[in-house]
């Protein structure tokens, strides 16, 4: 007895050719469920299932909400800027300037804009890592007089009379009086949503396309000279390093310069500033911290024998003797600029954007 007769004995109910015709119905659903479920995913390739927050889980509703929140400009005292103000989806959520004026006083910011995406795997955020959650970062832009400027004391009652928000709220937390708490976990939710595995480099990774042999290249190069640092499949080892941007570090402005430094107050971390990931680079330019390099040729110029000489400069950059570590002939350049190329996932910015 074949499966097939199996599956008829067992509906007897059915007639044969009513069976028969259930199950061809059946197996073609079955089909176009499975290539809608490839098309959902045919842009990521999780290295990782994201990390679980046991206290703020994320629920489709919950996401909902933080993204409503995050480009809601009535987050802001003036009701004009909102998240989506400097973090763009169309460049990867950072804002392509500088130092940002876009906040509530137009004066520019002491740091540049960073993109947001993969935010689910990493454990400090800022430049300097001085935020340990997602959760607990938004007072800080929220409250800045040069970012939103808004008082958190206003924020939920601001938010509770507007009969928009509500619902919203009862939908993802079931229950509708708003809470900072709340905003802070919605926001959380819908940061943590950005996720960006789509680039040719993951579908080369997932056996879809071969990497051509210049790709190759600047792939075994980038493996040499830069991966122990922007470590892949995030290309970011989520540490501190001094890549060799400054030689001093004034405690001007609030002790920028001064970077993982200015939190942990040891003079070993001086200069070091979390490592941001290279995914998504064609989208993000300024570069570093203070966004001093518009391209990445500058950035490349400034590795290959730009950076400067400090106590806290990485050894990978240069050593202790002054020498610079990283070299590239204008060959080995080219190719690592083909590989980096990989690193773009111009899905992911297509989805953000609405398309
Ligand atoms: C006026 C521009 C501006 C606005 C508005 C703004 N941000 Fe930012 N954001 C920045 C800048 C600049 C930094 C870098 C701060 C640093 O490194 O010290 C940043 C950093 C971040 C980071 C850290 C990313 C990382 O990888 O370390 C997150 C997350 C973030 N912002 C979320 C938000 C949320 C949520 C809101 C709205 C409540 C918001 N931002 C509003 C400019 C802005
Ligand atoms: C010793 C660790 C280290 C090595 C090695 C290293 N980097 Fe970096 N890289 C960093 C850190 C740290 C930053 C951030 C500095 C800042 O924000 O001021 C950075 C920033 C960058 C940025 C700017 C990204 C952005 O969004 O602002 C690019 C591009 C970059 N590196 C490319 C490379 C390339 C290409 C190589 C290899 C030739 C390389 N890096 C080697 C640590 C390193």
């Amino acid at each position: 007895m074949t499966r097939h007769d199996i599956f008829l004995e067992e509906s007897p109910k059915l007639g044969k050719h009513t069976s028969r015709y259930f199950l061809f119905f059946f197996i073609i659903f079955l089909f176009l469920v499975a290539c809608n479920e490839a098309e959902k995913t045919k842009h990521l390739f999780l290295p990782s299932q994201p990390p679980l927050n046991d206290k703020n889980p994320s629920t489709e509703a919950g996401i909902a909400l933080g993204k409503a929140l995050f480009f809601s400009s009535e987050l802001s005292q003036n009701k004009a800027i909102a998240c989506a103000t400097c973090h763009q989806p169309s460049s990867a959520f950072s804002d392509g300037l500088k130092h940002s004026n876009l906040g509530h006083s137009q004066k520019p910011l002491l740091r540049h804009t960073p993109a947001l995406f993969n935010l689910a795997w990493q454990h400090s955020f800022f430049a300097d890592g001085g935020v340990k959650n997602l959760e607990s970062l938004p007072p800080a832009p929220l409250q800045h007089p040069d970012e939103m400027a808004q008082n958190l004391t206003e924020l939920p009652k601001k938010l509770q009379k507007n009969p928009y928000w509500p619902s919203l709220f009862y939908d993802a937390f079931g229950k509708d009086s708003i809470t900072n708490s709340l905003i802070f976990k919605a926001l959380a939710q819908y940061q943590r949503s950005l996720i960006s595995f789509g680039a040719r480099y993951d579908s080369a990774l997932a056996g879809f396309v071969s990497l051509t042999s210049e790709e190759l290249a600047g792939q075994a190069i980038f493996e040499r000279q830069c991966a122990s640092c922007h470590k892949p499949p995030f290309f970011t080892d989520f540490g501190f390093h001094n890549n060799g941007l400054d030689s001093i570090y004034s405690p001007d402005n609030e002790y920028i310069k001064w970077g993982r430094g200015r939190i942990t107050n040891q003079p070993e971390d001086q200069g070091k500033f979390k490592t941001p990931s290279l995914r998504n680079w064609a989208f993000t330019a300024p570069y570093m911290h203070d966004g001093r390099f518009e391209s990445l040729s500058e950035v490349l110029s400034h590795y290959v024998g730009g950076a400067k000489f400090s106590k806290t400069v990485s050894e990978r950059i240069i050593n202790r003797n002054g020498k610079h570590q990283i070299k590239l002939s204008i060959t080995e350049k080219q190719a690592l600029l083909c590989f980096l190329q990989t690193l773009n996932d111009h899905a992911f910015i297509k989805f953000h954007c609405g398309e």
